[in-house]
């Protein structure tokens, strides 16, 4: 297995955990401009596409060995809220995956998304249309920390392969890694913890987080998150998600997660290129399959290559 392309590519997760598996990524498409030139800064030997993939003319991408997608996610996660329309326009992706393995017809294919892709109404039906082009299927969940990634990260990831029997696929097992390894202590923007203004709700959450591990230790910000406790710096993070949501503690002291440290939480290098805006930066990083987790999968496929 030597070529692949990444459908939906966002930041990068998958070209660079194939790039790490020796795999070279031809093509990348995405309908994010951002996303496109980031996606090209750090993989500039892929040839680039900027349009939405319901569209995409699949005779004009290069012939490969493996397909990877990670298709929106957004119409999936269970965290998405209240149904909105466009949650159906972007479950629709994953049909971009039929079409383009349709039309050449890789050996294997790799697609990626929240384990409630599988509750999908259409699931079963998409599953049926790959089935029909002559791949077996083998759906697994793995979880990003079970690749050495410092963060809980779980992943549906199905591996579509021409043989008669969907293949079988090792979980992986690697040691977890601390969050504390990723931080730096001398970095971002600190402020006083008992600051005016400061919620009831923060200030409880840092009192129950110092009292079960001390002066230092993560939480999250907003939301419901691991519970008021936060968590132990000797232990993966919580998921990333595509707003900052994880807090710094340090005794008096607090603040929001850099960008640096959410790119080496997700398991990408410190020297992989972000997009300028904070803000864009985290909505791709929490978009993002970890480049650890990818090429993990595309070495457990190789073996029946
Ligand atoms: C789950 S993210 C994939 C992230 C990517 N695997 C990574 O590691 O960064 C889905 C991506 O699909 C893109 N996307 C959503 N709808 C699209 C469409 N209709 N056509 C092309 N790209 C789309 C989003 O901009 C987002 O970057």
């Amino acid at each position: 297995m030597r070529t692949a392309i990444d459908l939906f590519a966002g930041l990068g997760g998958n070209t660079e955990g194939a790039r790490r598996a020796a795999v070279r990524v031809l093509w990348a498409g995405n309908h994010s401009r951002t996303a496109v030139d980031t996606h090209a800064a750090n993989h500039p030997g892929a040839m680039h596409v900027c349009q939405d993939l319901h569209q995409a003319d699949w005779t004009q991408v290069p012939a490969h060995d493996l397909l990877i997608a990670s298709p929106a996610c957004t119409g999936h996660t269970p965290a998405r809220g209240k149904e909105q329309p466009h949650h159906d326009a972007a479950r629709s992706t994953a049909w971009a995956v039929v079409s383009a393995a349709e039309c050449h017809r890789p050996p294997f294919l790799l697609v990626e998304n929240v384990p409630a892709f599988a509750n999908w109404q259409l699931y079963g039906a998409w599953c049926a249309a790959l089935i029909t082009l002559g791949y077996a299927l083998s759906p697994v969940v793995w979880d990003a920390a079970d690749c050495g990634v410092p963060q809980h990260r779980k992943r549906i990831l199905i591996f579509g392969t021409r043989t008669k029997h969907p293949i079988e696929l090792p979980t992986p097992a690697a040691p977890h890694r601390a969050i504390r390894d990723v931080l730096d202590f001398a970095a971002g923007s600190w402020s006083v913890i008992d600051r005016p203004g400061r919620s009831a709700r923060t200030l409880a959450r840092v009192r129950a987080g110092r009292r079960q591990y001390g002066d230092r230790f993560v939480m999250p910000y907003y939301g419901s998150g691991s519970g008021l406790t936060g968590r132990s710096l000797d232990r993966p993070i919580g998921t990333i998600t595509t707003r900052a949501r994880w807090a710094l503690v340090d005794g008096h002291r607090m603040r929001m997660l850099t960008s640096g440290e959410n790119c080496a939480a997700m398991g990408f290098s410190r020297s992989y290129q972000l997009p300028e805006s904070q803000a864009k930066a985290l909505f791709m990083l929490g978009n993002a399959n970890p480049p650890p987790l990818a090429e993990y999968a595309i070495n457990a496929i190789r073996r029946h290559a």
